[in-house]
């Protein structure tokens, strides 16, 4: 399996749980509030963690109980955690997550993760050698992103990017980045196009990008430009916060694999993610990974 180096966020998500999304001005009643470990980068080290991956993180967490009980949870799912930072400049990272019919809106406060600089990884650059792929997303600063994908490169180590949440990304990001992984709306953002331009973005991109289509799985190109597709596994949905995570965590936990079947597998993960609750509750470890995809016909 692979070494996978994440450069992320790692968030408390604040869950409540309600019938409906409230309108601007409204208040409603709502049915629960839990705490759950999350960030894009924590969820991503997780999901591929749980699969078998040997996994260091890179993040920033601020002096206070979040920042310690993140710390802890990421050590039990056996991640390496010796260069997650702690800032007494800046409260952890938050995620306030309302979850209503099992779709979610969410208000990222980035915190301890804005802390997070180049000098960072300039400083745990030996986790570059030693990975066999980097994976980072953008709930931490540009820059840091850039470094990441400076150093995946100059250590010749492939670099998976999920451009969540979307901003257009500049040229010097792009060359180095080996597999963009967006959803549709994050893909349209990323290239400035709009978002039912998605098949001439993948073609423009072979090989280049896979972008995640909600329960109709996941779009690619091979190396000739040709569209594939692998389609979503259905499953009944309990809370799709994570989702995607998986799917990333996945895709960098199988990396080096052919790319449909690891697309498949990311697809199989990610579905299995959302049938509890939590980013992270739902997440698969290996054996119900291939048991799940053992009872599918495709
Ligand atoms: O992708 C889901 C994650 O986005 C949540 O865990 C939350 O922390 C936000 O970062």
């Amino acid at each position: 399996m692979n070494r996978v180096l994440v450069v992320g966020s790692i968030n408390m998500d604040l869950v409540v749980e309600t019938d409906q999304i409230p309108t601007l001005g409204e208040t409603l009643l709502g049915q629960s509030f839990t705490t759950h470990p999350g960030g894009k980068g924590a969820n991503q080290a997780v999901a591929a963690s749980r699969l078998g991956a040997t996994v260091t993180m890179i993040g920033c967490v601020g002096s206070d109980v979040f920042g310690t009980d993140l710390i802890n949870g990421l050590n039990r799912e056996n991640i390496d955690t010796r260069y997650v930072r702690i800032t007494d400049k800046a409260a952890t990272g938050v995620a306030i997550i309302t979850v209503s019919q099992s779709e979610n809106a969410i208000i990222v406060v980035p915190g301890a993760n804005h802390a997070l600089m180049p000098d960072d990884l300039f400083a745990a650059e030996s986790a570059f050698a030693e990975a066999d792929v980097v994976i980072s997303q953008l709930e931490i600063p540009l820059p840091v992103v850039q470094a990441a994908a400076e150093l995946a490169a100059r250590h010749g180590k492939p670099f998976l990017l999920n451009p969540a949440p979307a901003m257009p990304l500049p040229d010097s990001i792009l060359q180095h980045t080996t597999l963009l992984t967006p959803n549709e709306h994050e893909l349209a953002i990323v290239f400035s196009t709009p978002v039912d331009a998605w098949q001439q973005s993948l073609r423009l991109y072979p090989a280049k990008v896979i972008m995640t289509k909600g329960r109709d799985g996941a779009w690619f190109t091979n190396r000739n430009s040709e569209l594939q597709h692998q389609p979503g596994f259905p499953v009944r949905a309990v809370d799709t916060t994570g989702a995607g995570d998986t799917f990333n965590g996945t895709l960098a936990a199988f990396w080096g694999g052919e790319m449909g079947e690891i697309a498949r597998l990311a697809c199989a993960a990610g579905a299995l993610s959302v049938t509890r609750a939590g980013a992270q509750g739902g997440m698969p470890n290996r054996e119900e990974l291939f048991d799940f995809l053992k009872q599918q016909s495709f």
